[in-house]
This record gives structure tokens, C-alpha cells and sequence, in this order.
């Protein structure tokens, strides 16, 4: 995949928030005089941005871990001392819903500033009934209030609580709780399209995952994994085998692993964002990925622990210097296959007929430059649903 269609002078018509036509902005004006148009004169016109993994509903930032990593503390040596992610749990659980609100806002309005224009967001910083559900009226909020697709996700299984490991048993109670309390309910009040789990070593194990992952599918939901990001463990021929539609990291992946997700419909959602931020050397092996046949989407794991970025054409650049891509394969990873990750692949994700009218503008002369500035910000406008994102 080394040939990417690139459109200039463009303009877009739209009916009724998608696609009917895309071409030279003469030609439409003939040919299309009355359908609402979208101009994009100068820059470079793509498919809006799909950020198909984030954390994106917490409380405060966690900058002082980076110092502790830095110093030589692992990511889970953290956690096992209270930290990580029990940190934002413990700061989470103490915000009303209106604070989170208004904490989440600017993020996601930053998010779409770089072109994002369909953004999954996870709870997964409450780990109570109470907690995660005010998590997900967040997100639902947020829906309400911003042009941007928002797609829900339930990640009770983000960790065991602390309140939960006095005893061995009450790991058990704390996995009854998400299978028999929380799940049905998310379900039933239509919270969240996705359960999502931290399989890793340490935190779920398989066993638990096809447990938990099982009664999300009971209840309708479709299923993502949080699989071998640090540890290969099984997690990936697991999402395969379980008909997910995303796994998700793949940093440690087995060979096994890359076949199973090569032979299945499960996107391989790969965050190149997070092992860079954490110091890791180590990247997810896209091109073996690829070359098995497996399709590759890319995200920003936006979340304040491991990668606190809202820029996704930086990932772009970390895509094509760390993980080898080209750069028409990290902007499939951008679009096409981000869609295909949310399970959207009919709706989004391509400038063509028939499509939503997603789209990111972007001030540069030539599709290469967008990873090649990298951290720069050169999103000049985007649209979701042919409304304005930004600019
Ligand atoms: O995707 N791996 C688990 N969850 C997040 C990190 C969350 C956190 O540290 O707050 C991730 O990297
Ligand atoms: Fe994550």
C-alpha cells in the first residue's frame, strides 16, 4: 500500500452530513450548484482524523511519575506502589460529574484541534458502579455538546481496585461485580458500544478476560482488549479467537499472536505514542504485522499515565520513524482502518460518496509533511458530520 490519491484545489458536497461528491472545486460548482460545499482551496484535504483508543475522562495530570520512570521505577513497580492508574482512580472517584465535564471539554476540543474528528473514550478510572457510570455520563455529555463523534467505552477491567485485594477471594467478587452489576447495566442504560479489559500479566488473565469479555457479549456489547503491552501472554489470539474488533498495543505480541490476529477480522490498534513516552525502545512489530496480513490502525492512547498527547499527527511521525510504515500505510492506519477499529468502516473514515462528512484540512503543500513536522500543529479546520470541528 504505497499510493495515496492526493486531491488539490478540492471541494467537498454534502447532503445531510455525508459525502456526494468529491472533486475540483470548478467542477462541483457545475455540476453540484446547490448541495452545501466545503472549499478546501489550500492544504491538504484527508479523511478526518480517528483516534480509536483514549483514556480521555480524568481528573488531574500525572506528571510527577514521569520523574519516578525516569529515575529508574517501572511502569508497574509504580502502579504496585499505589500509583498509575490508582492514582487517577482515587482522584477520579473524589470529582463531581460537572468538574470531569468540564476537566474533559478543552481536552477533546484539543484532540479535534489536531484533526481528530471520531474519538473513542474510555471510563475505566472509577472501578465502582458509581464511579464508572459517571464516568460514561461524561462522555455522553460530551457527545451532546461537541460536533466530534464520540464512540463510548466501558473499561471497568482496567484494573483490580485496591479496596479489592485484601483477600484472594475478593478479586473474584470485584470480576462479579463487573459480569453480573456493572456490564448489564452499562448495557441497558446504552452507555457504552465497547467493554474493554487490561489482559496483561499482573492484572486480568485470560481466564478473567474471557469471563468478563463473555458477559459484555452476552449483553450486546463489542469487545476490545488492552493485549501484550508489556508481557506476550496469549492476549492476542485471544481477541482473535473472542471476535473482537480490536486488539489493542501488541508491543510484546508472540509470533502466534500476529498469526491469529492476521487470520481474523480484529484490527490491530497500535500506540506508538505510549512506548515512546514510557522510554521504551521497544515498538509494536508493525511490519511483520503487515506482512502477515493484519490490519493496522493507529491511536493515541491520550490517557495521564503512559501518554498524555492529544496529537495525532505526531503519531503519524512516530508510525512511519519507529514503526516503520509508509506514509500512506499510518494514514490508512489514521482512517480507513481507525474506522474499521470502532467498527465504522461503512461510515467514516474515507472522502467519498455516501461517507460521513468527516474531514481535516491541513496547512502543508504535500500529504508527507504531515509526519514529517512532527509535534508541529498544522490542522487549519476540520469537520464531523459536515459541522465544524475547528478552526
Ligand atoms: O493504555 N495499559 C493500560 N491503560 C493505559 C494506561 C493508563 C494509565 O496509566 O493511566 C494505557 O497505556
Ligand atoms: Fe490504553
Amino acid at each position: 500500500m504505497n499510493d495515496l490519491r492526493v486531491l488539490t484545489n478540492t471541494a467537498v458536497a454534502t447532503e445531510n452530513d455525508k459525502i456526494t461528491a468529491v472533486g475540483p472545486q470548478s467542477d462541483l460548482e457545475r455540476s453540484h450548484p446547490t448541495a452545501a460545499r466545503i472549499d478546501c482551496a489550500r492544504g491538504v484535504l484527508t479523511p478526518g482524523l480517528i483516534d480509536s483508543h483514549t483514556h480521555g475522562i480524568f481528573g488531574k495530570p500525572r506528571f510527577e511519575e514521569q520523574e519516578l520512570r525516569a529515575s529508574g521505577l517501572g511502569y508497574m513497580e509504580i502502579a504496585r506502589q499505589g500509583g498509575g492508574i490508582h492514582s487517577s482512580v482515587r482522584d477520579l472517584r473524589s470529582r463531581s460529574e460537572d468538574e470531569l465535564f468540564a476537566l474533559a471539554l478543552p481536552r477533546i476540543k484539543r484532540l479535534a484541534a489536531h484533526g481528530t474528528t471520531t474519538v473513542e473514550l474510555k471510563s475505566g478510572y472509577g472501578l465502582t458502579l458509581d464511579d464508572e457510570l459517571k464516568s460514561l455520563r461524561v462522555i455522553q455529555r460530551l457527545q451532546a455538546a461537541l460536533p466530534i463523534r464520540i464512540v463510548p467505552t466501558f473499561l471497568g477491567a482496567h484494573e483490580i481496585p485496591l479496596e479489592y485485594r485484601a483477600k484472594s477471594s475478593q478479586r473474584a467478587e470485584y470480576i462479579a461485580l463487573l459480569t453480573d452489576e456493572m456490564i448489564p447495566r452499562v448495557a441497558q442504560e446504552k452507555l457504552a458500544t465497547f467493554v474493554d479489559i487490561f489482559c496483561e500479566p499482573g492484572v486480568y488473565t485470560l481466564d478473567e478476560t474471557r469471563k468478563i469479555l463473555g458477559a459484555a457479549r452476552t449483553h450486546g456489547l463489542a469487545l476490545k482488549l488492552h493485549a501484550d503491552e508489556l508481557e506476550p501472554s496469549g492476549a492476542a489470539e485471544l481477541a482473535a479467537e473472542l471476535g473482537a474488533t480490536s486488539a489493542d498495543h501488541l508491543a510484546a505480541i508472540s509470533e502466534p499472536g500476529i498469526r491469529a490476529l492476521a487470520a481474523s477480522q480484529t484490527v490491530a490498534t497500535l500506540l506508538p505514542g505510549t512506548m515512546l513516552f514510557l522510554g521504551k525502545t521497544r515498538q509494536a512489530p508493525a511490519r511483520d504485522l503487515i506482512a502477515a496480513g493484519a490490519a493496522i490502525a493507529l491511536a493515541t492512547d491520550f490517557n495521564p499515565g503512559t501518554s498524555p498527547t492529544v496529537n495525532f499527527p505526531l503519531m503519524l511521525t512516530l508510525a512511519v520513524s519507529q514503526l516503520h510504515l509508509s506514509v500512506a500505510e499510518a494514514m490508512l492506519g489514521a482512517t480507513t482502518n481507525g474506522a474499521a477499529a470502532l467498527g465504522l468502516a461503512a461510515e467514516t473514515g474515507q472522502l467519498s460518496p455516501g461517507f460521513s462528512a468527516d474531514l481535516a484540512l491541513f496547512d502543508i503543500g504535500d500529504i508527507r509533511e504531515l509526519p514529517y513536522w512532527y509535534g508541529d500543529h498544522r490542522c487549519s479546520r476540520s469537520w464531523a458530520r459536515g459541522k465544524a470541528c475547528h478552526g
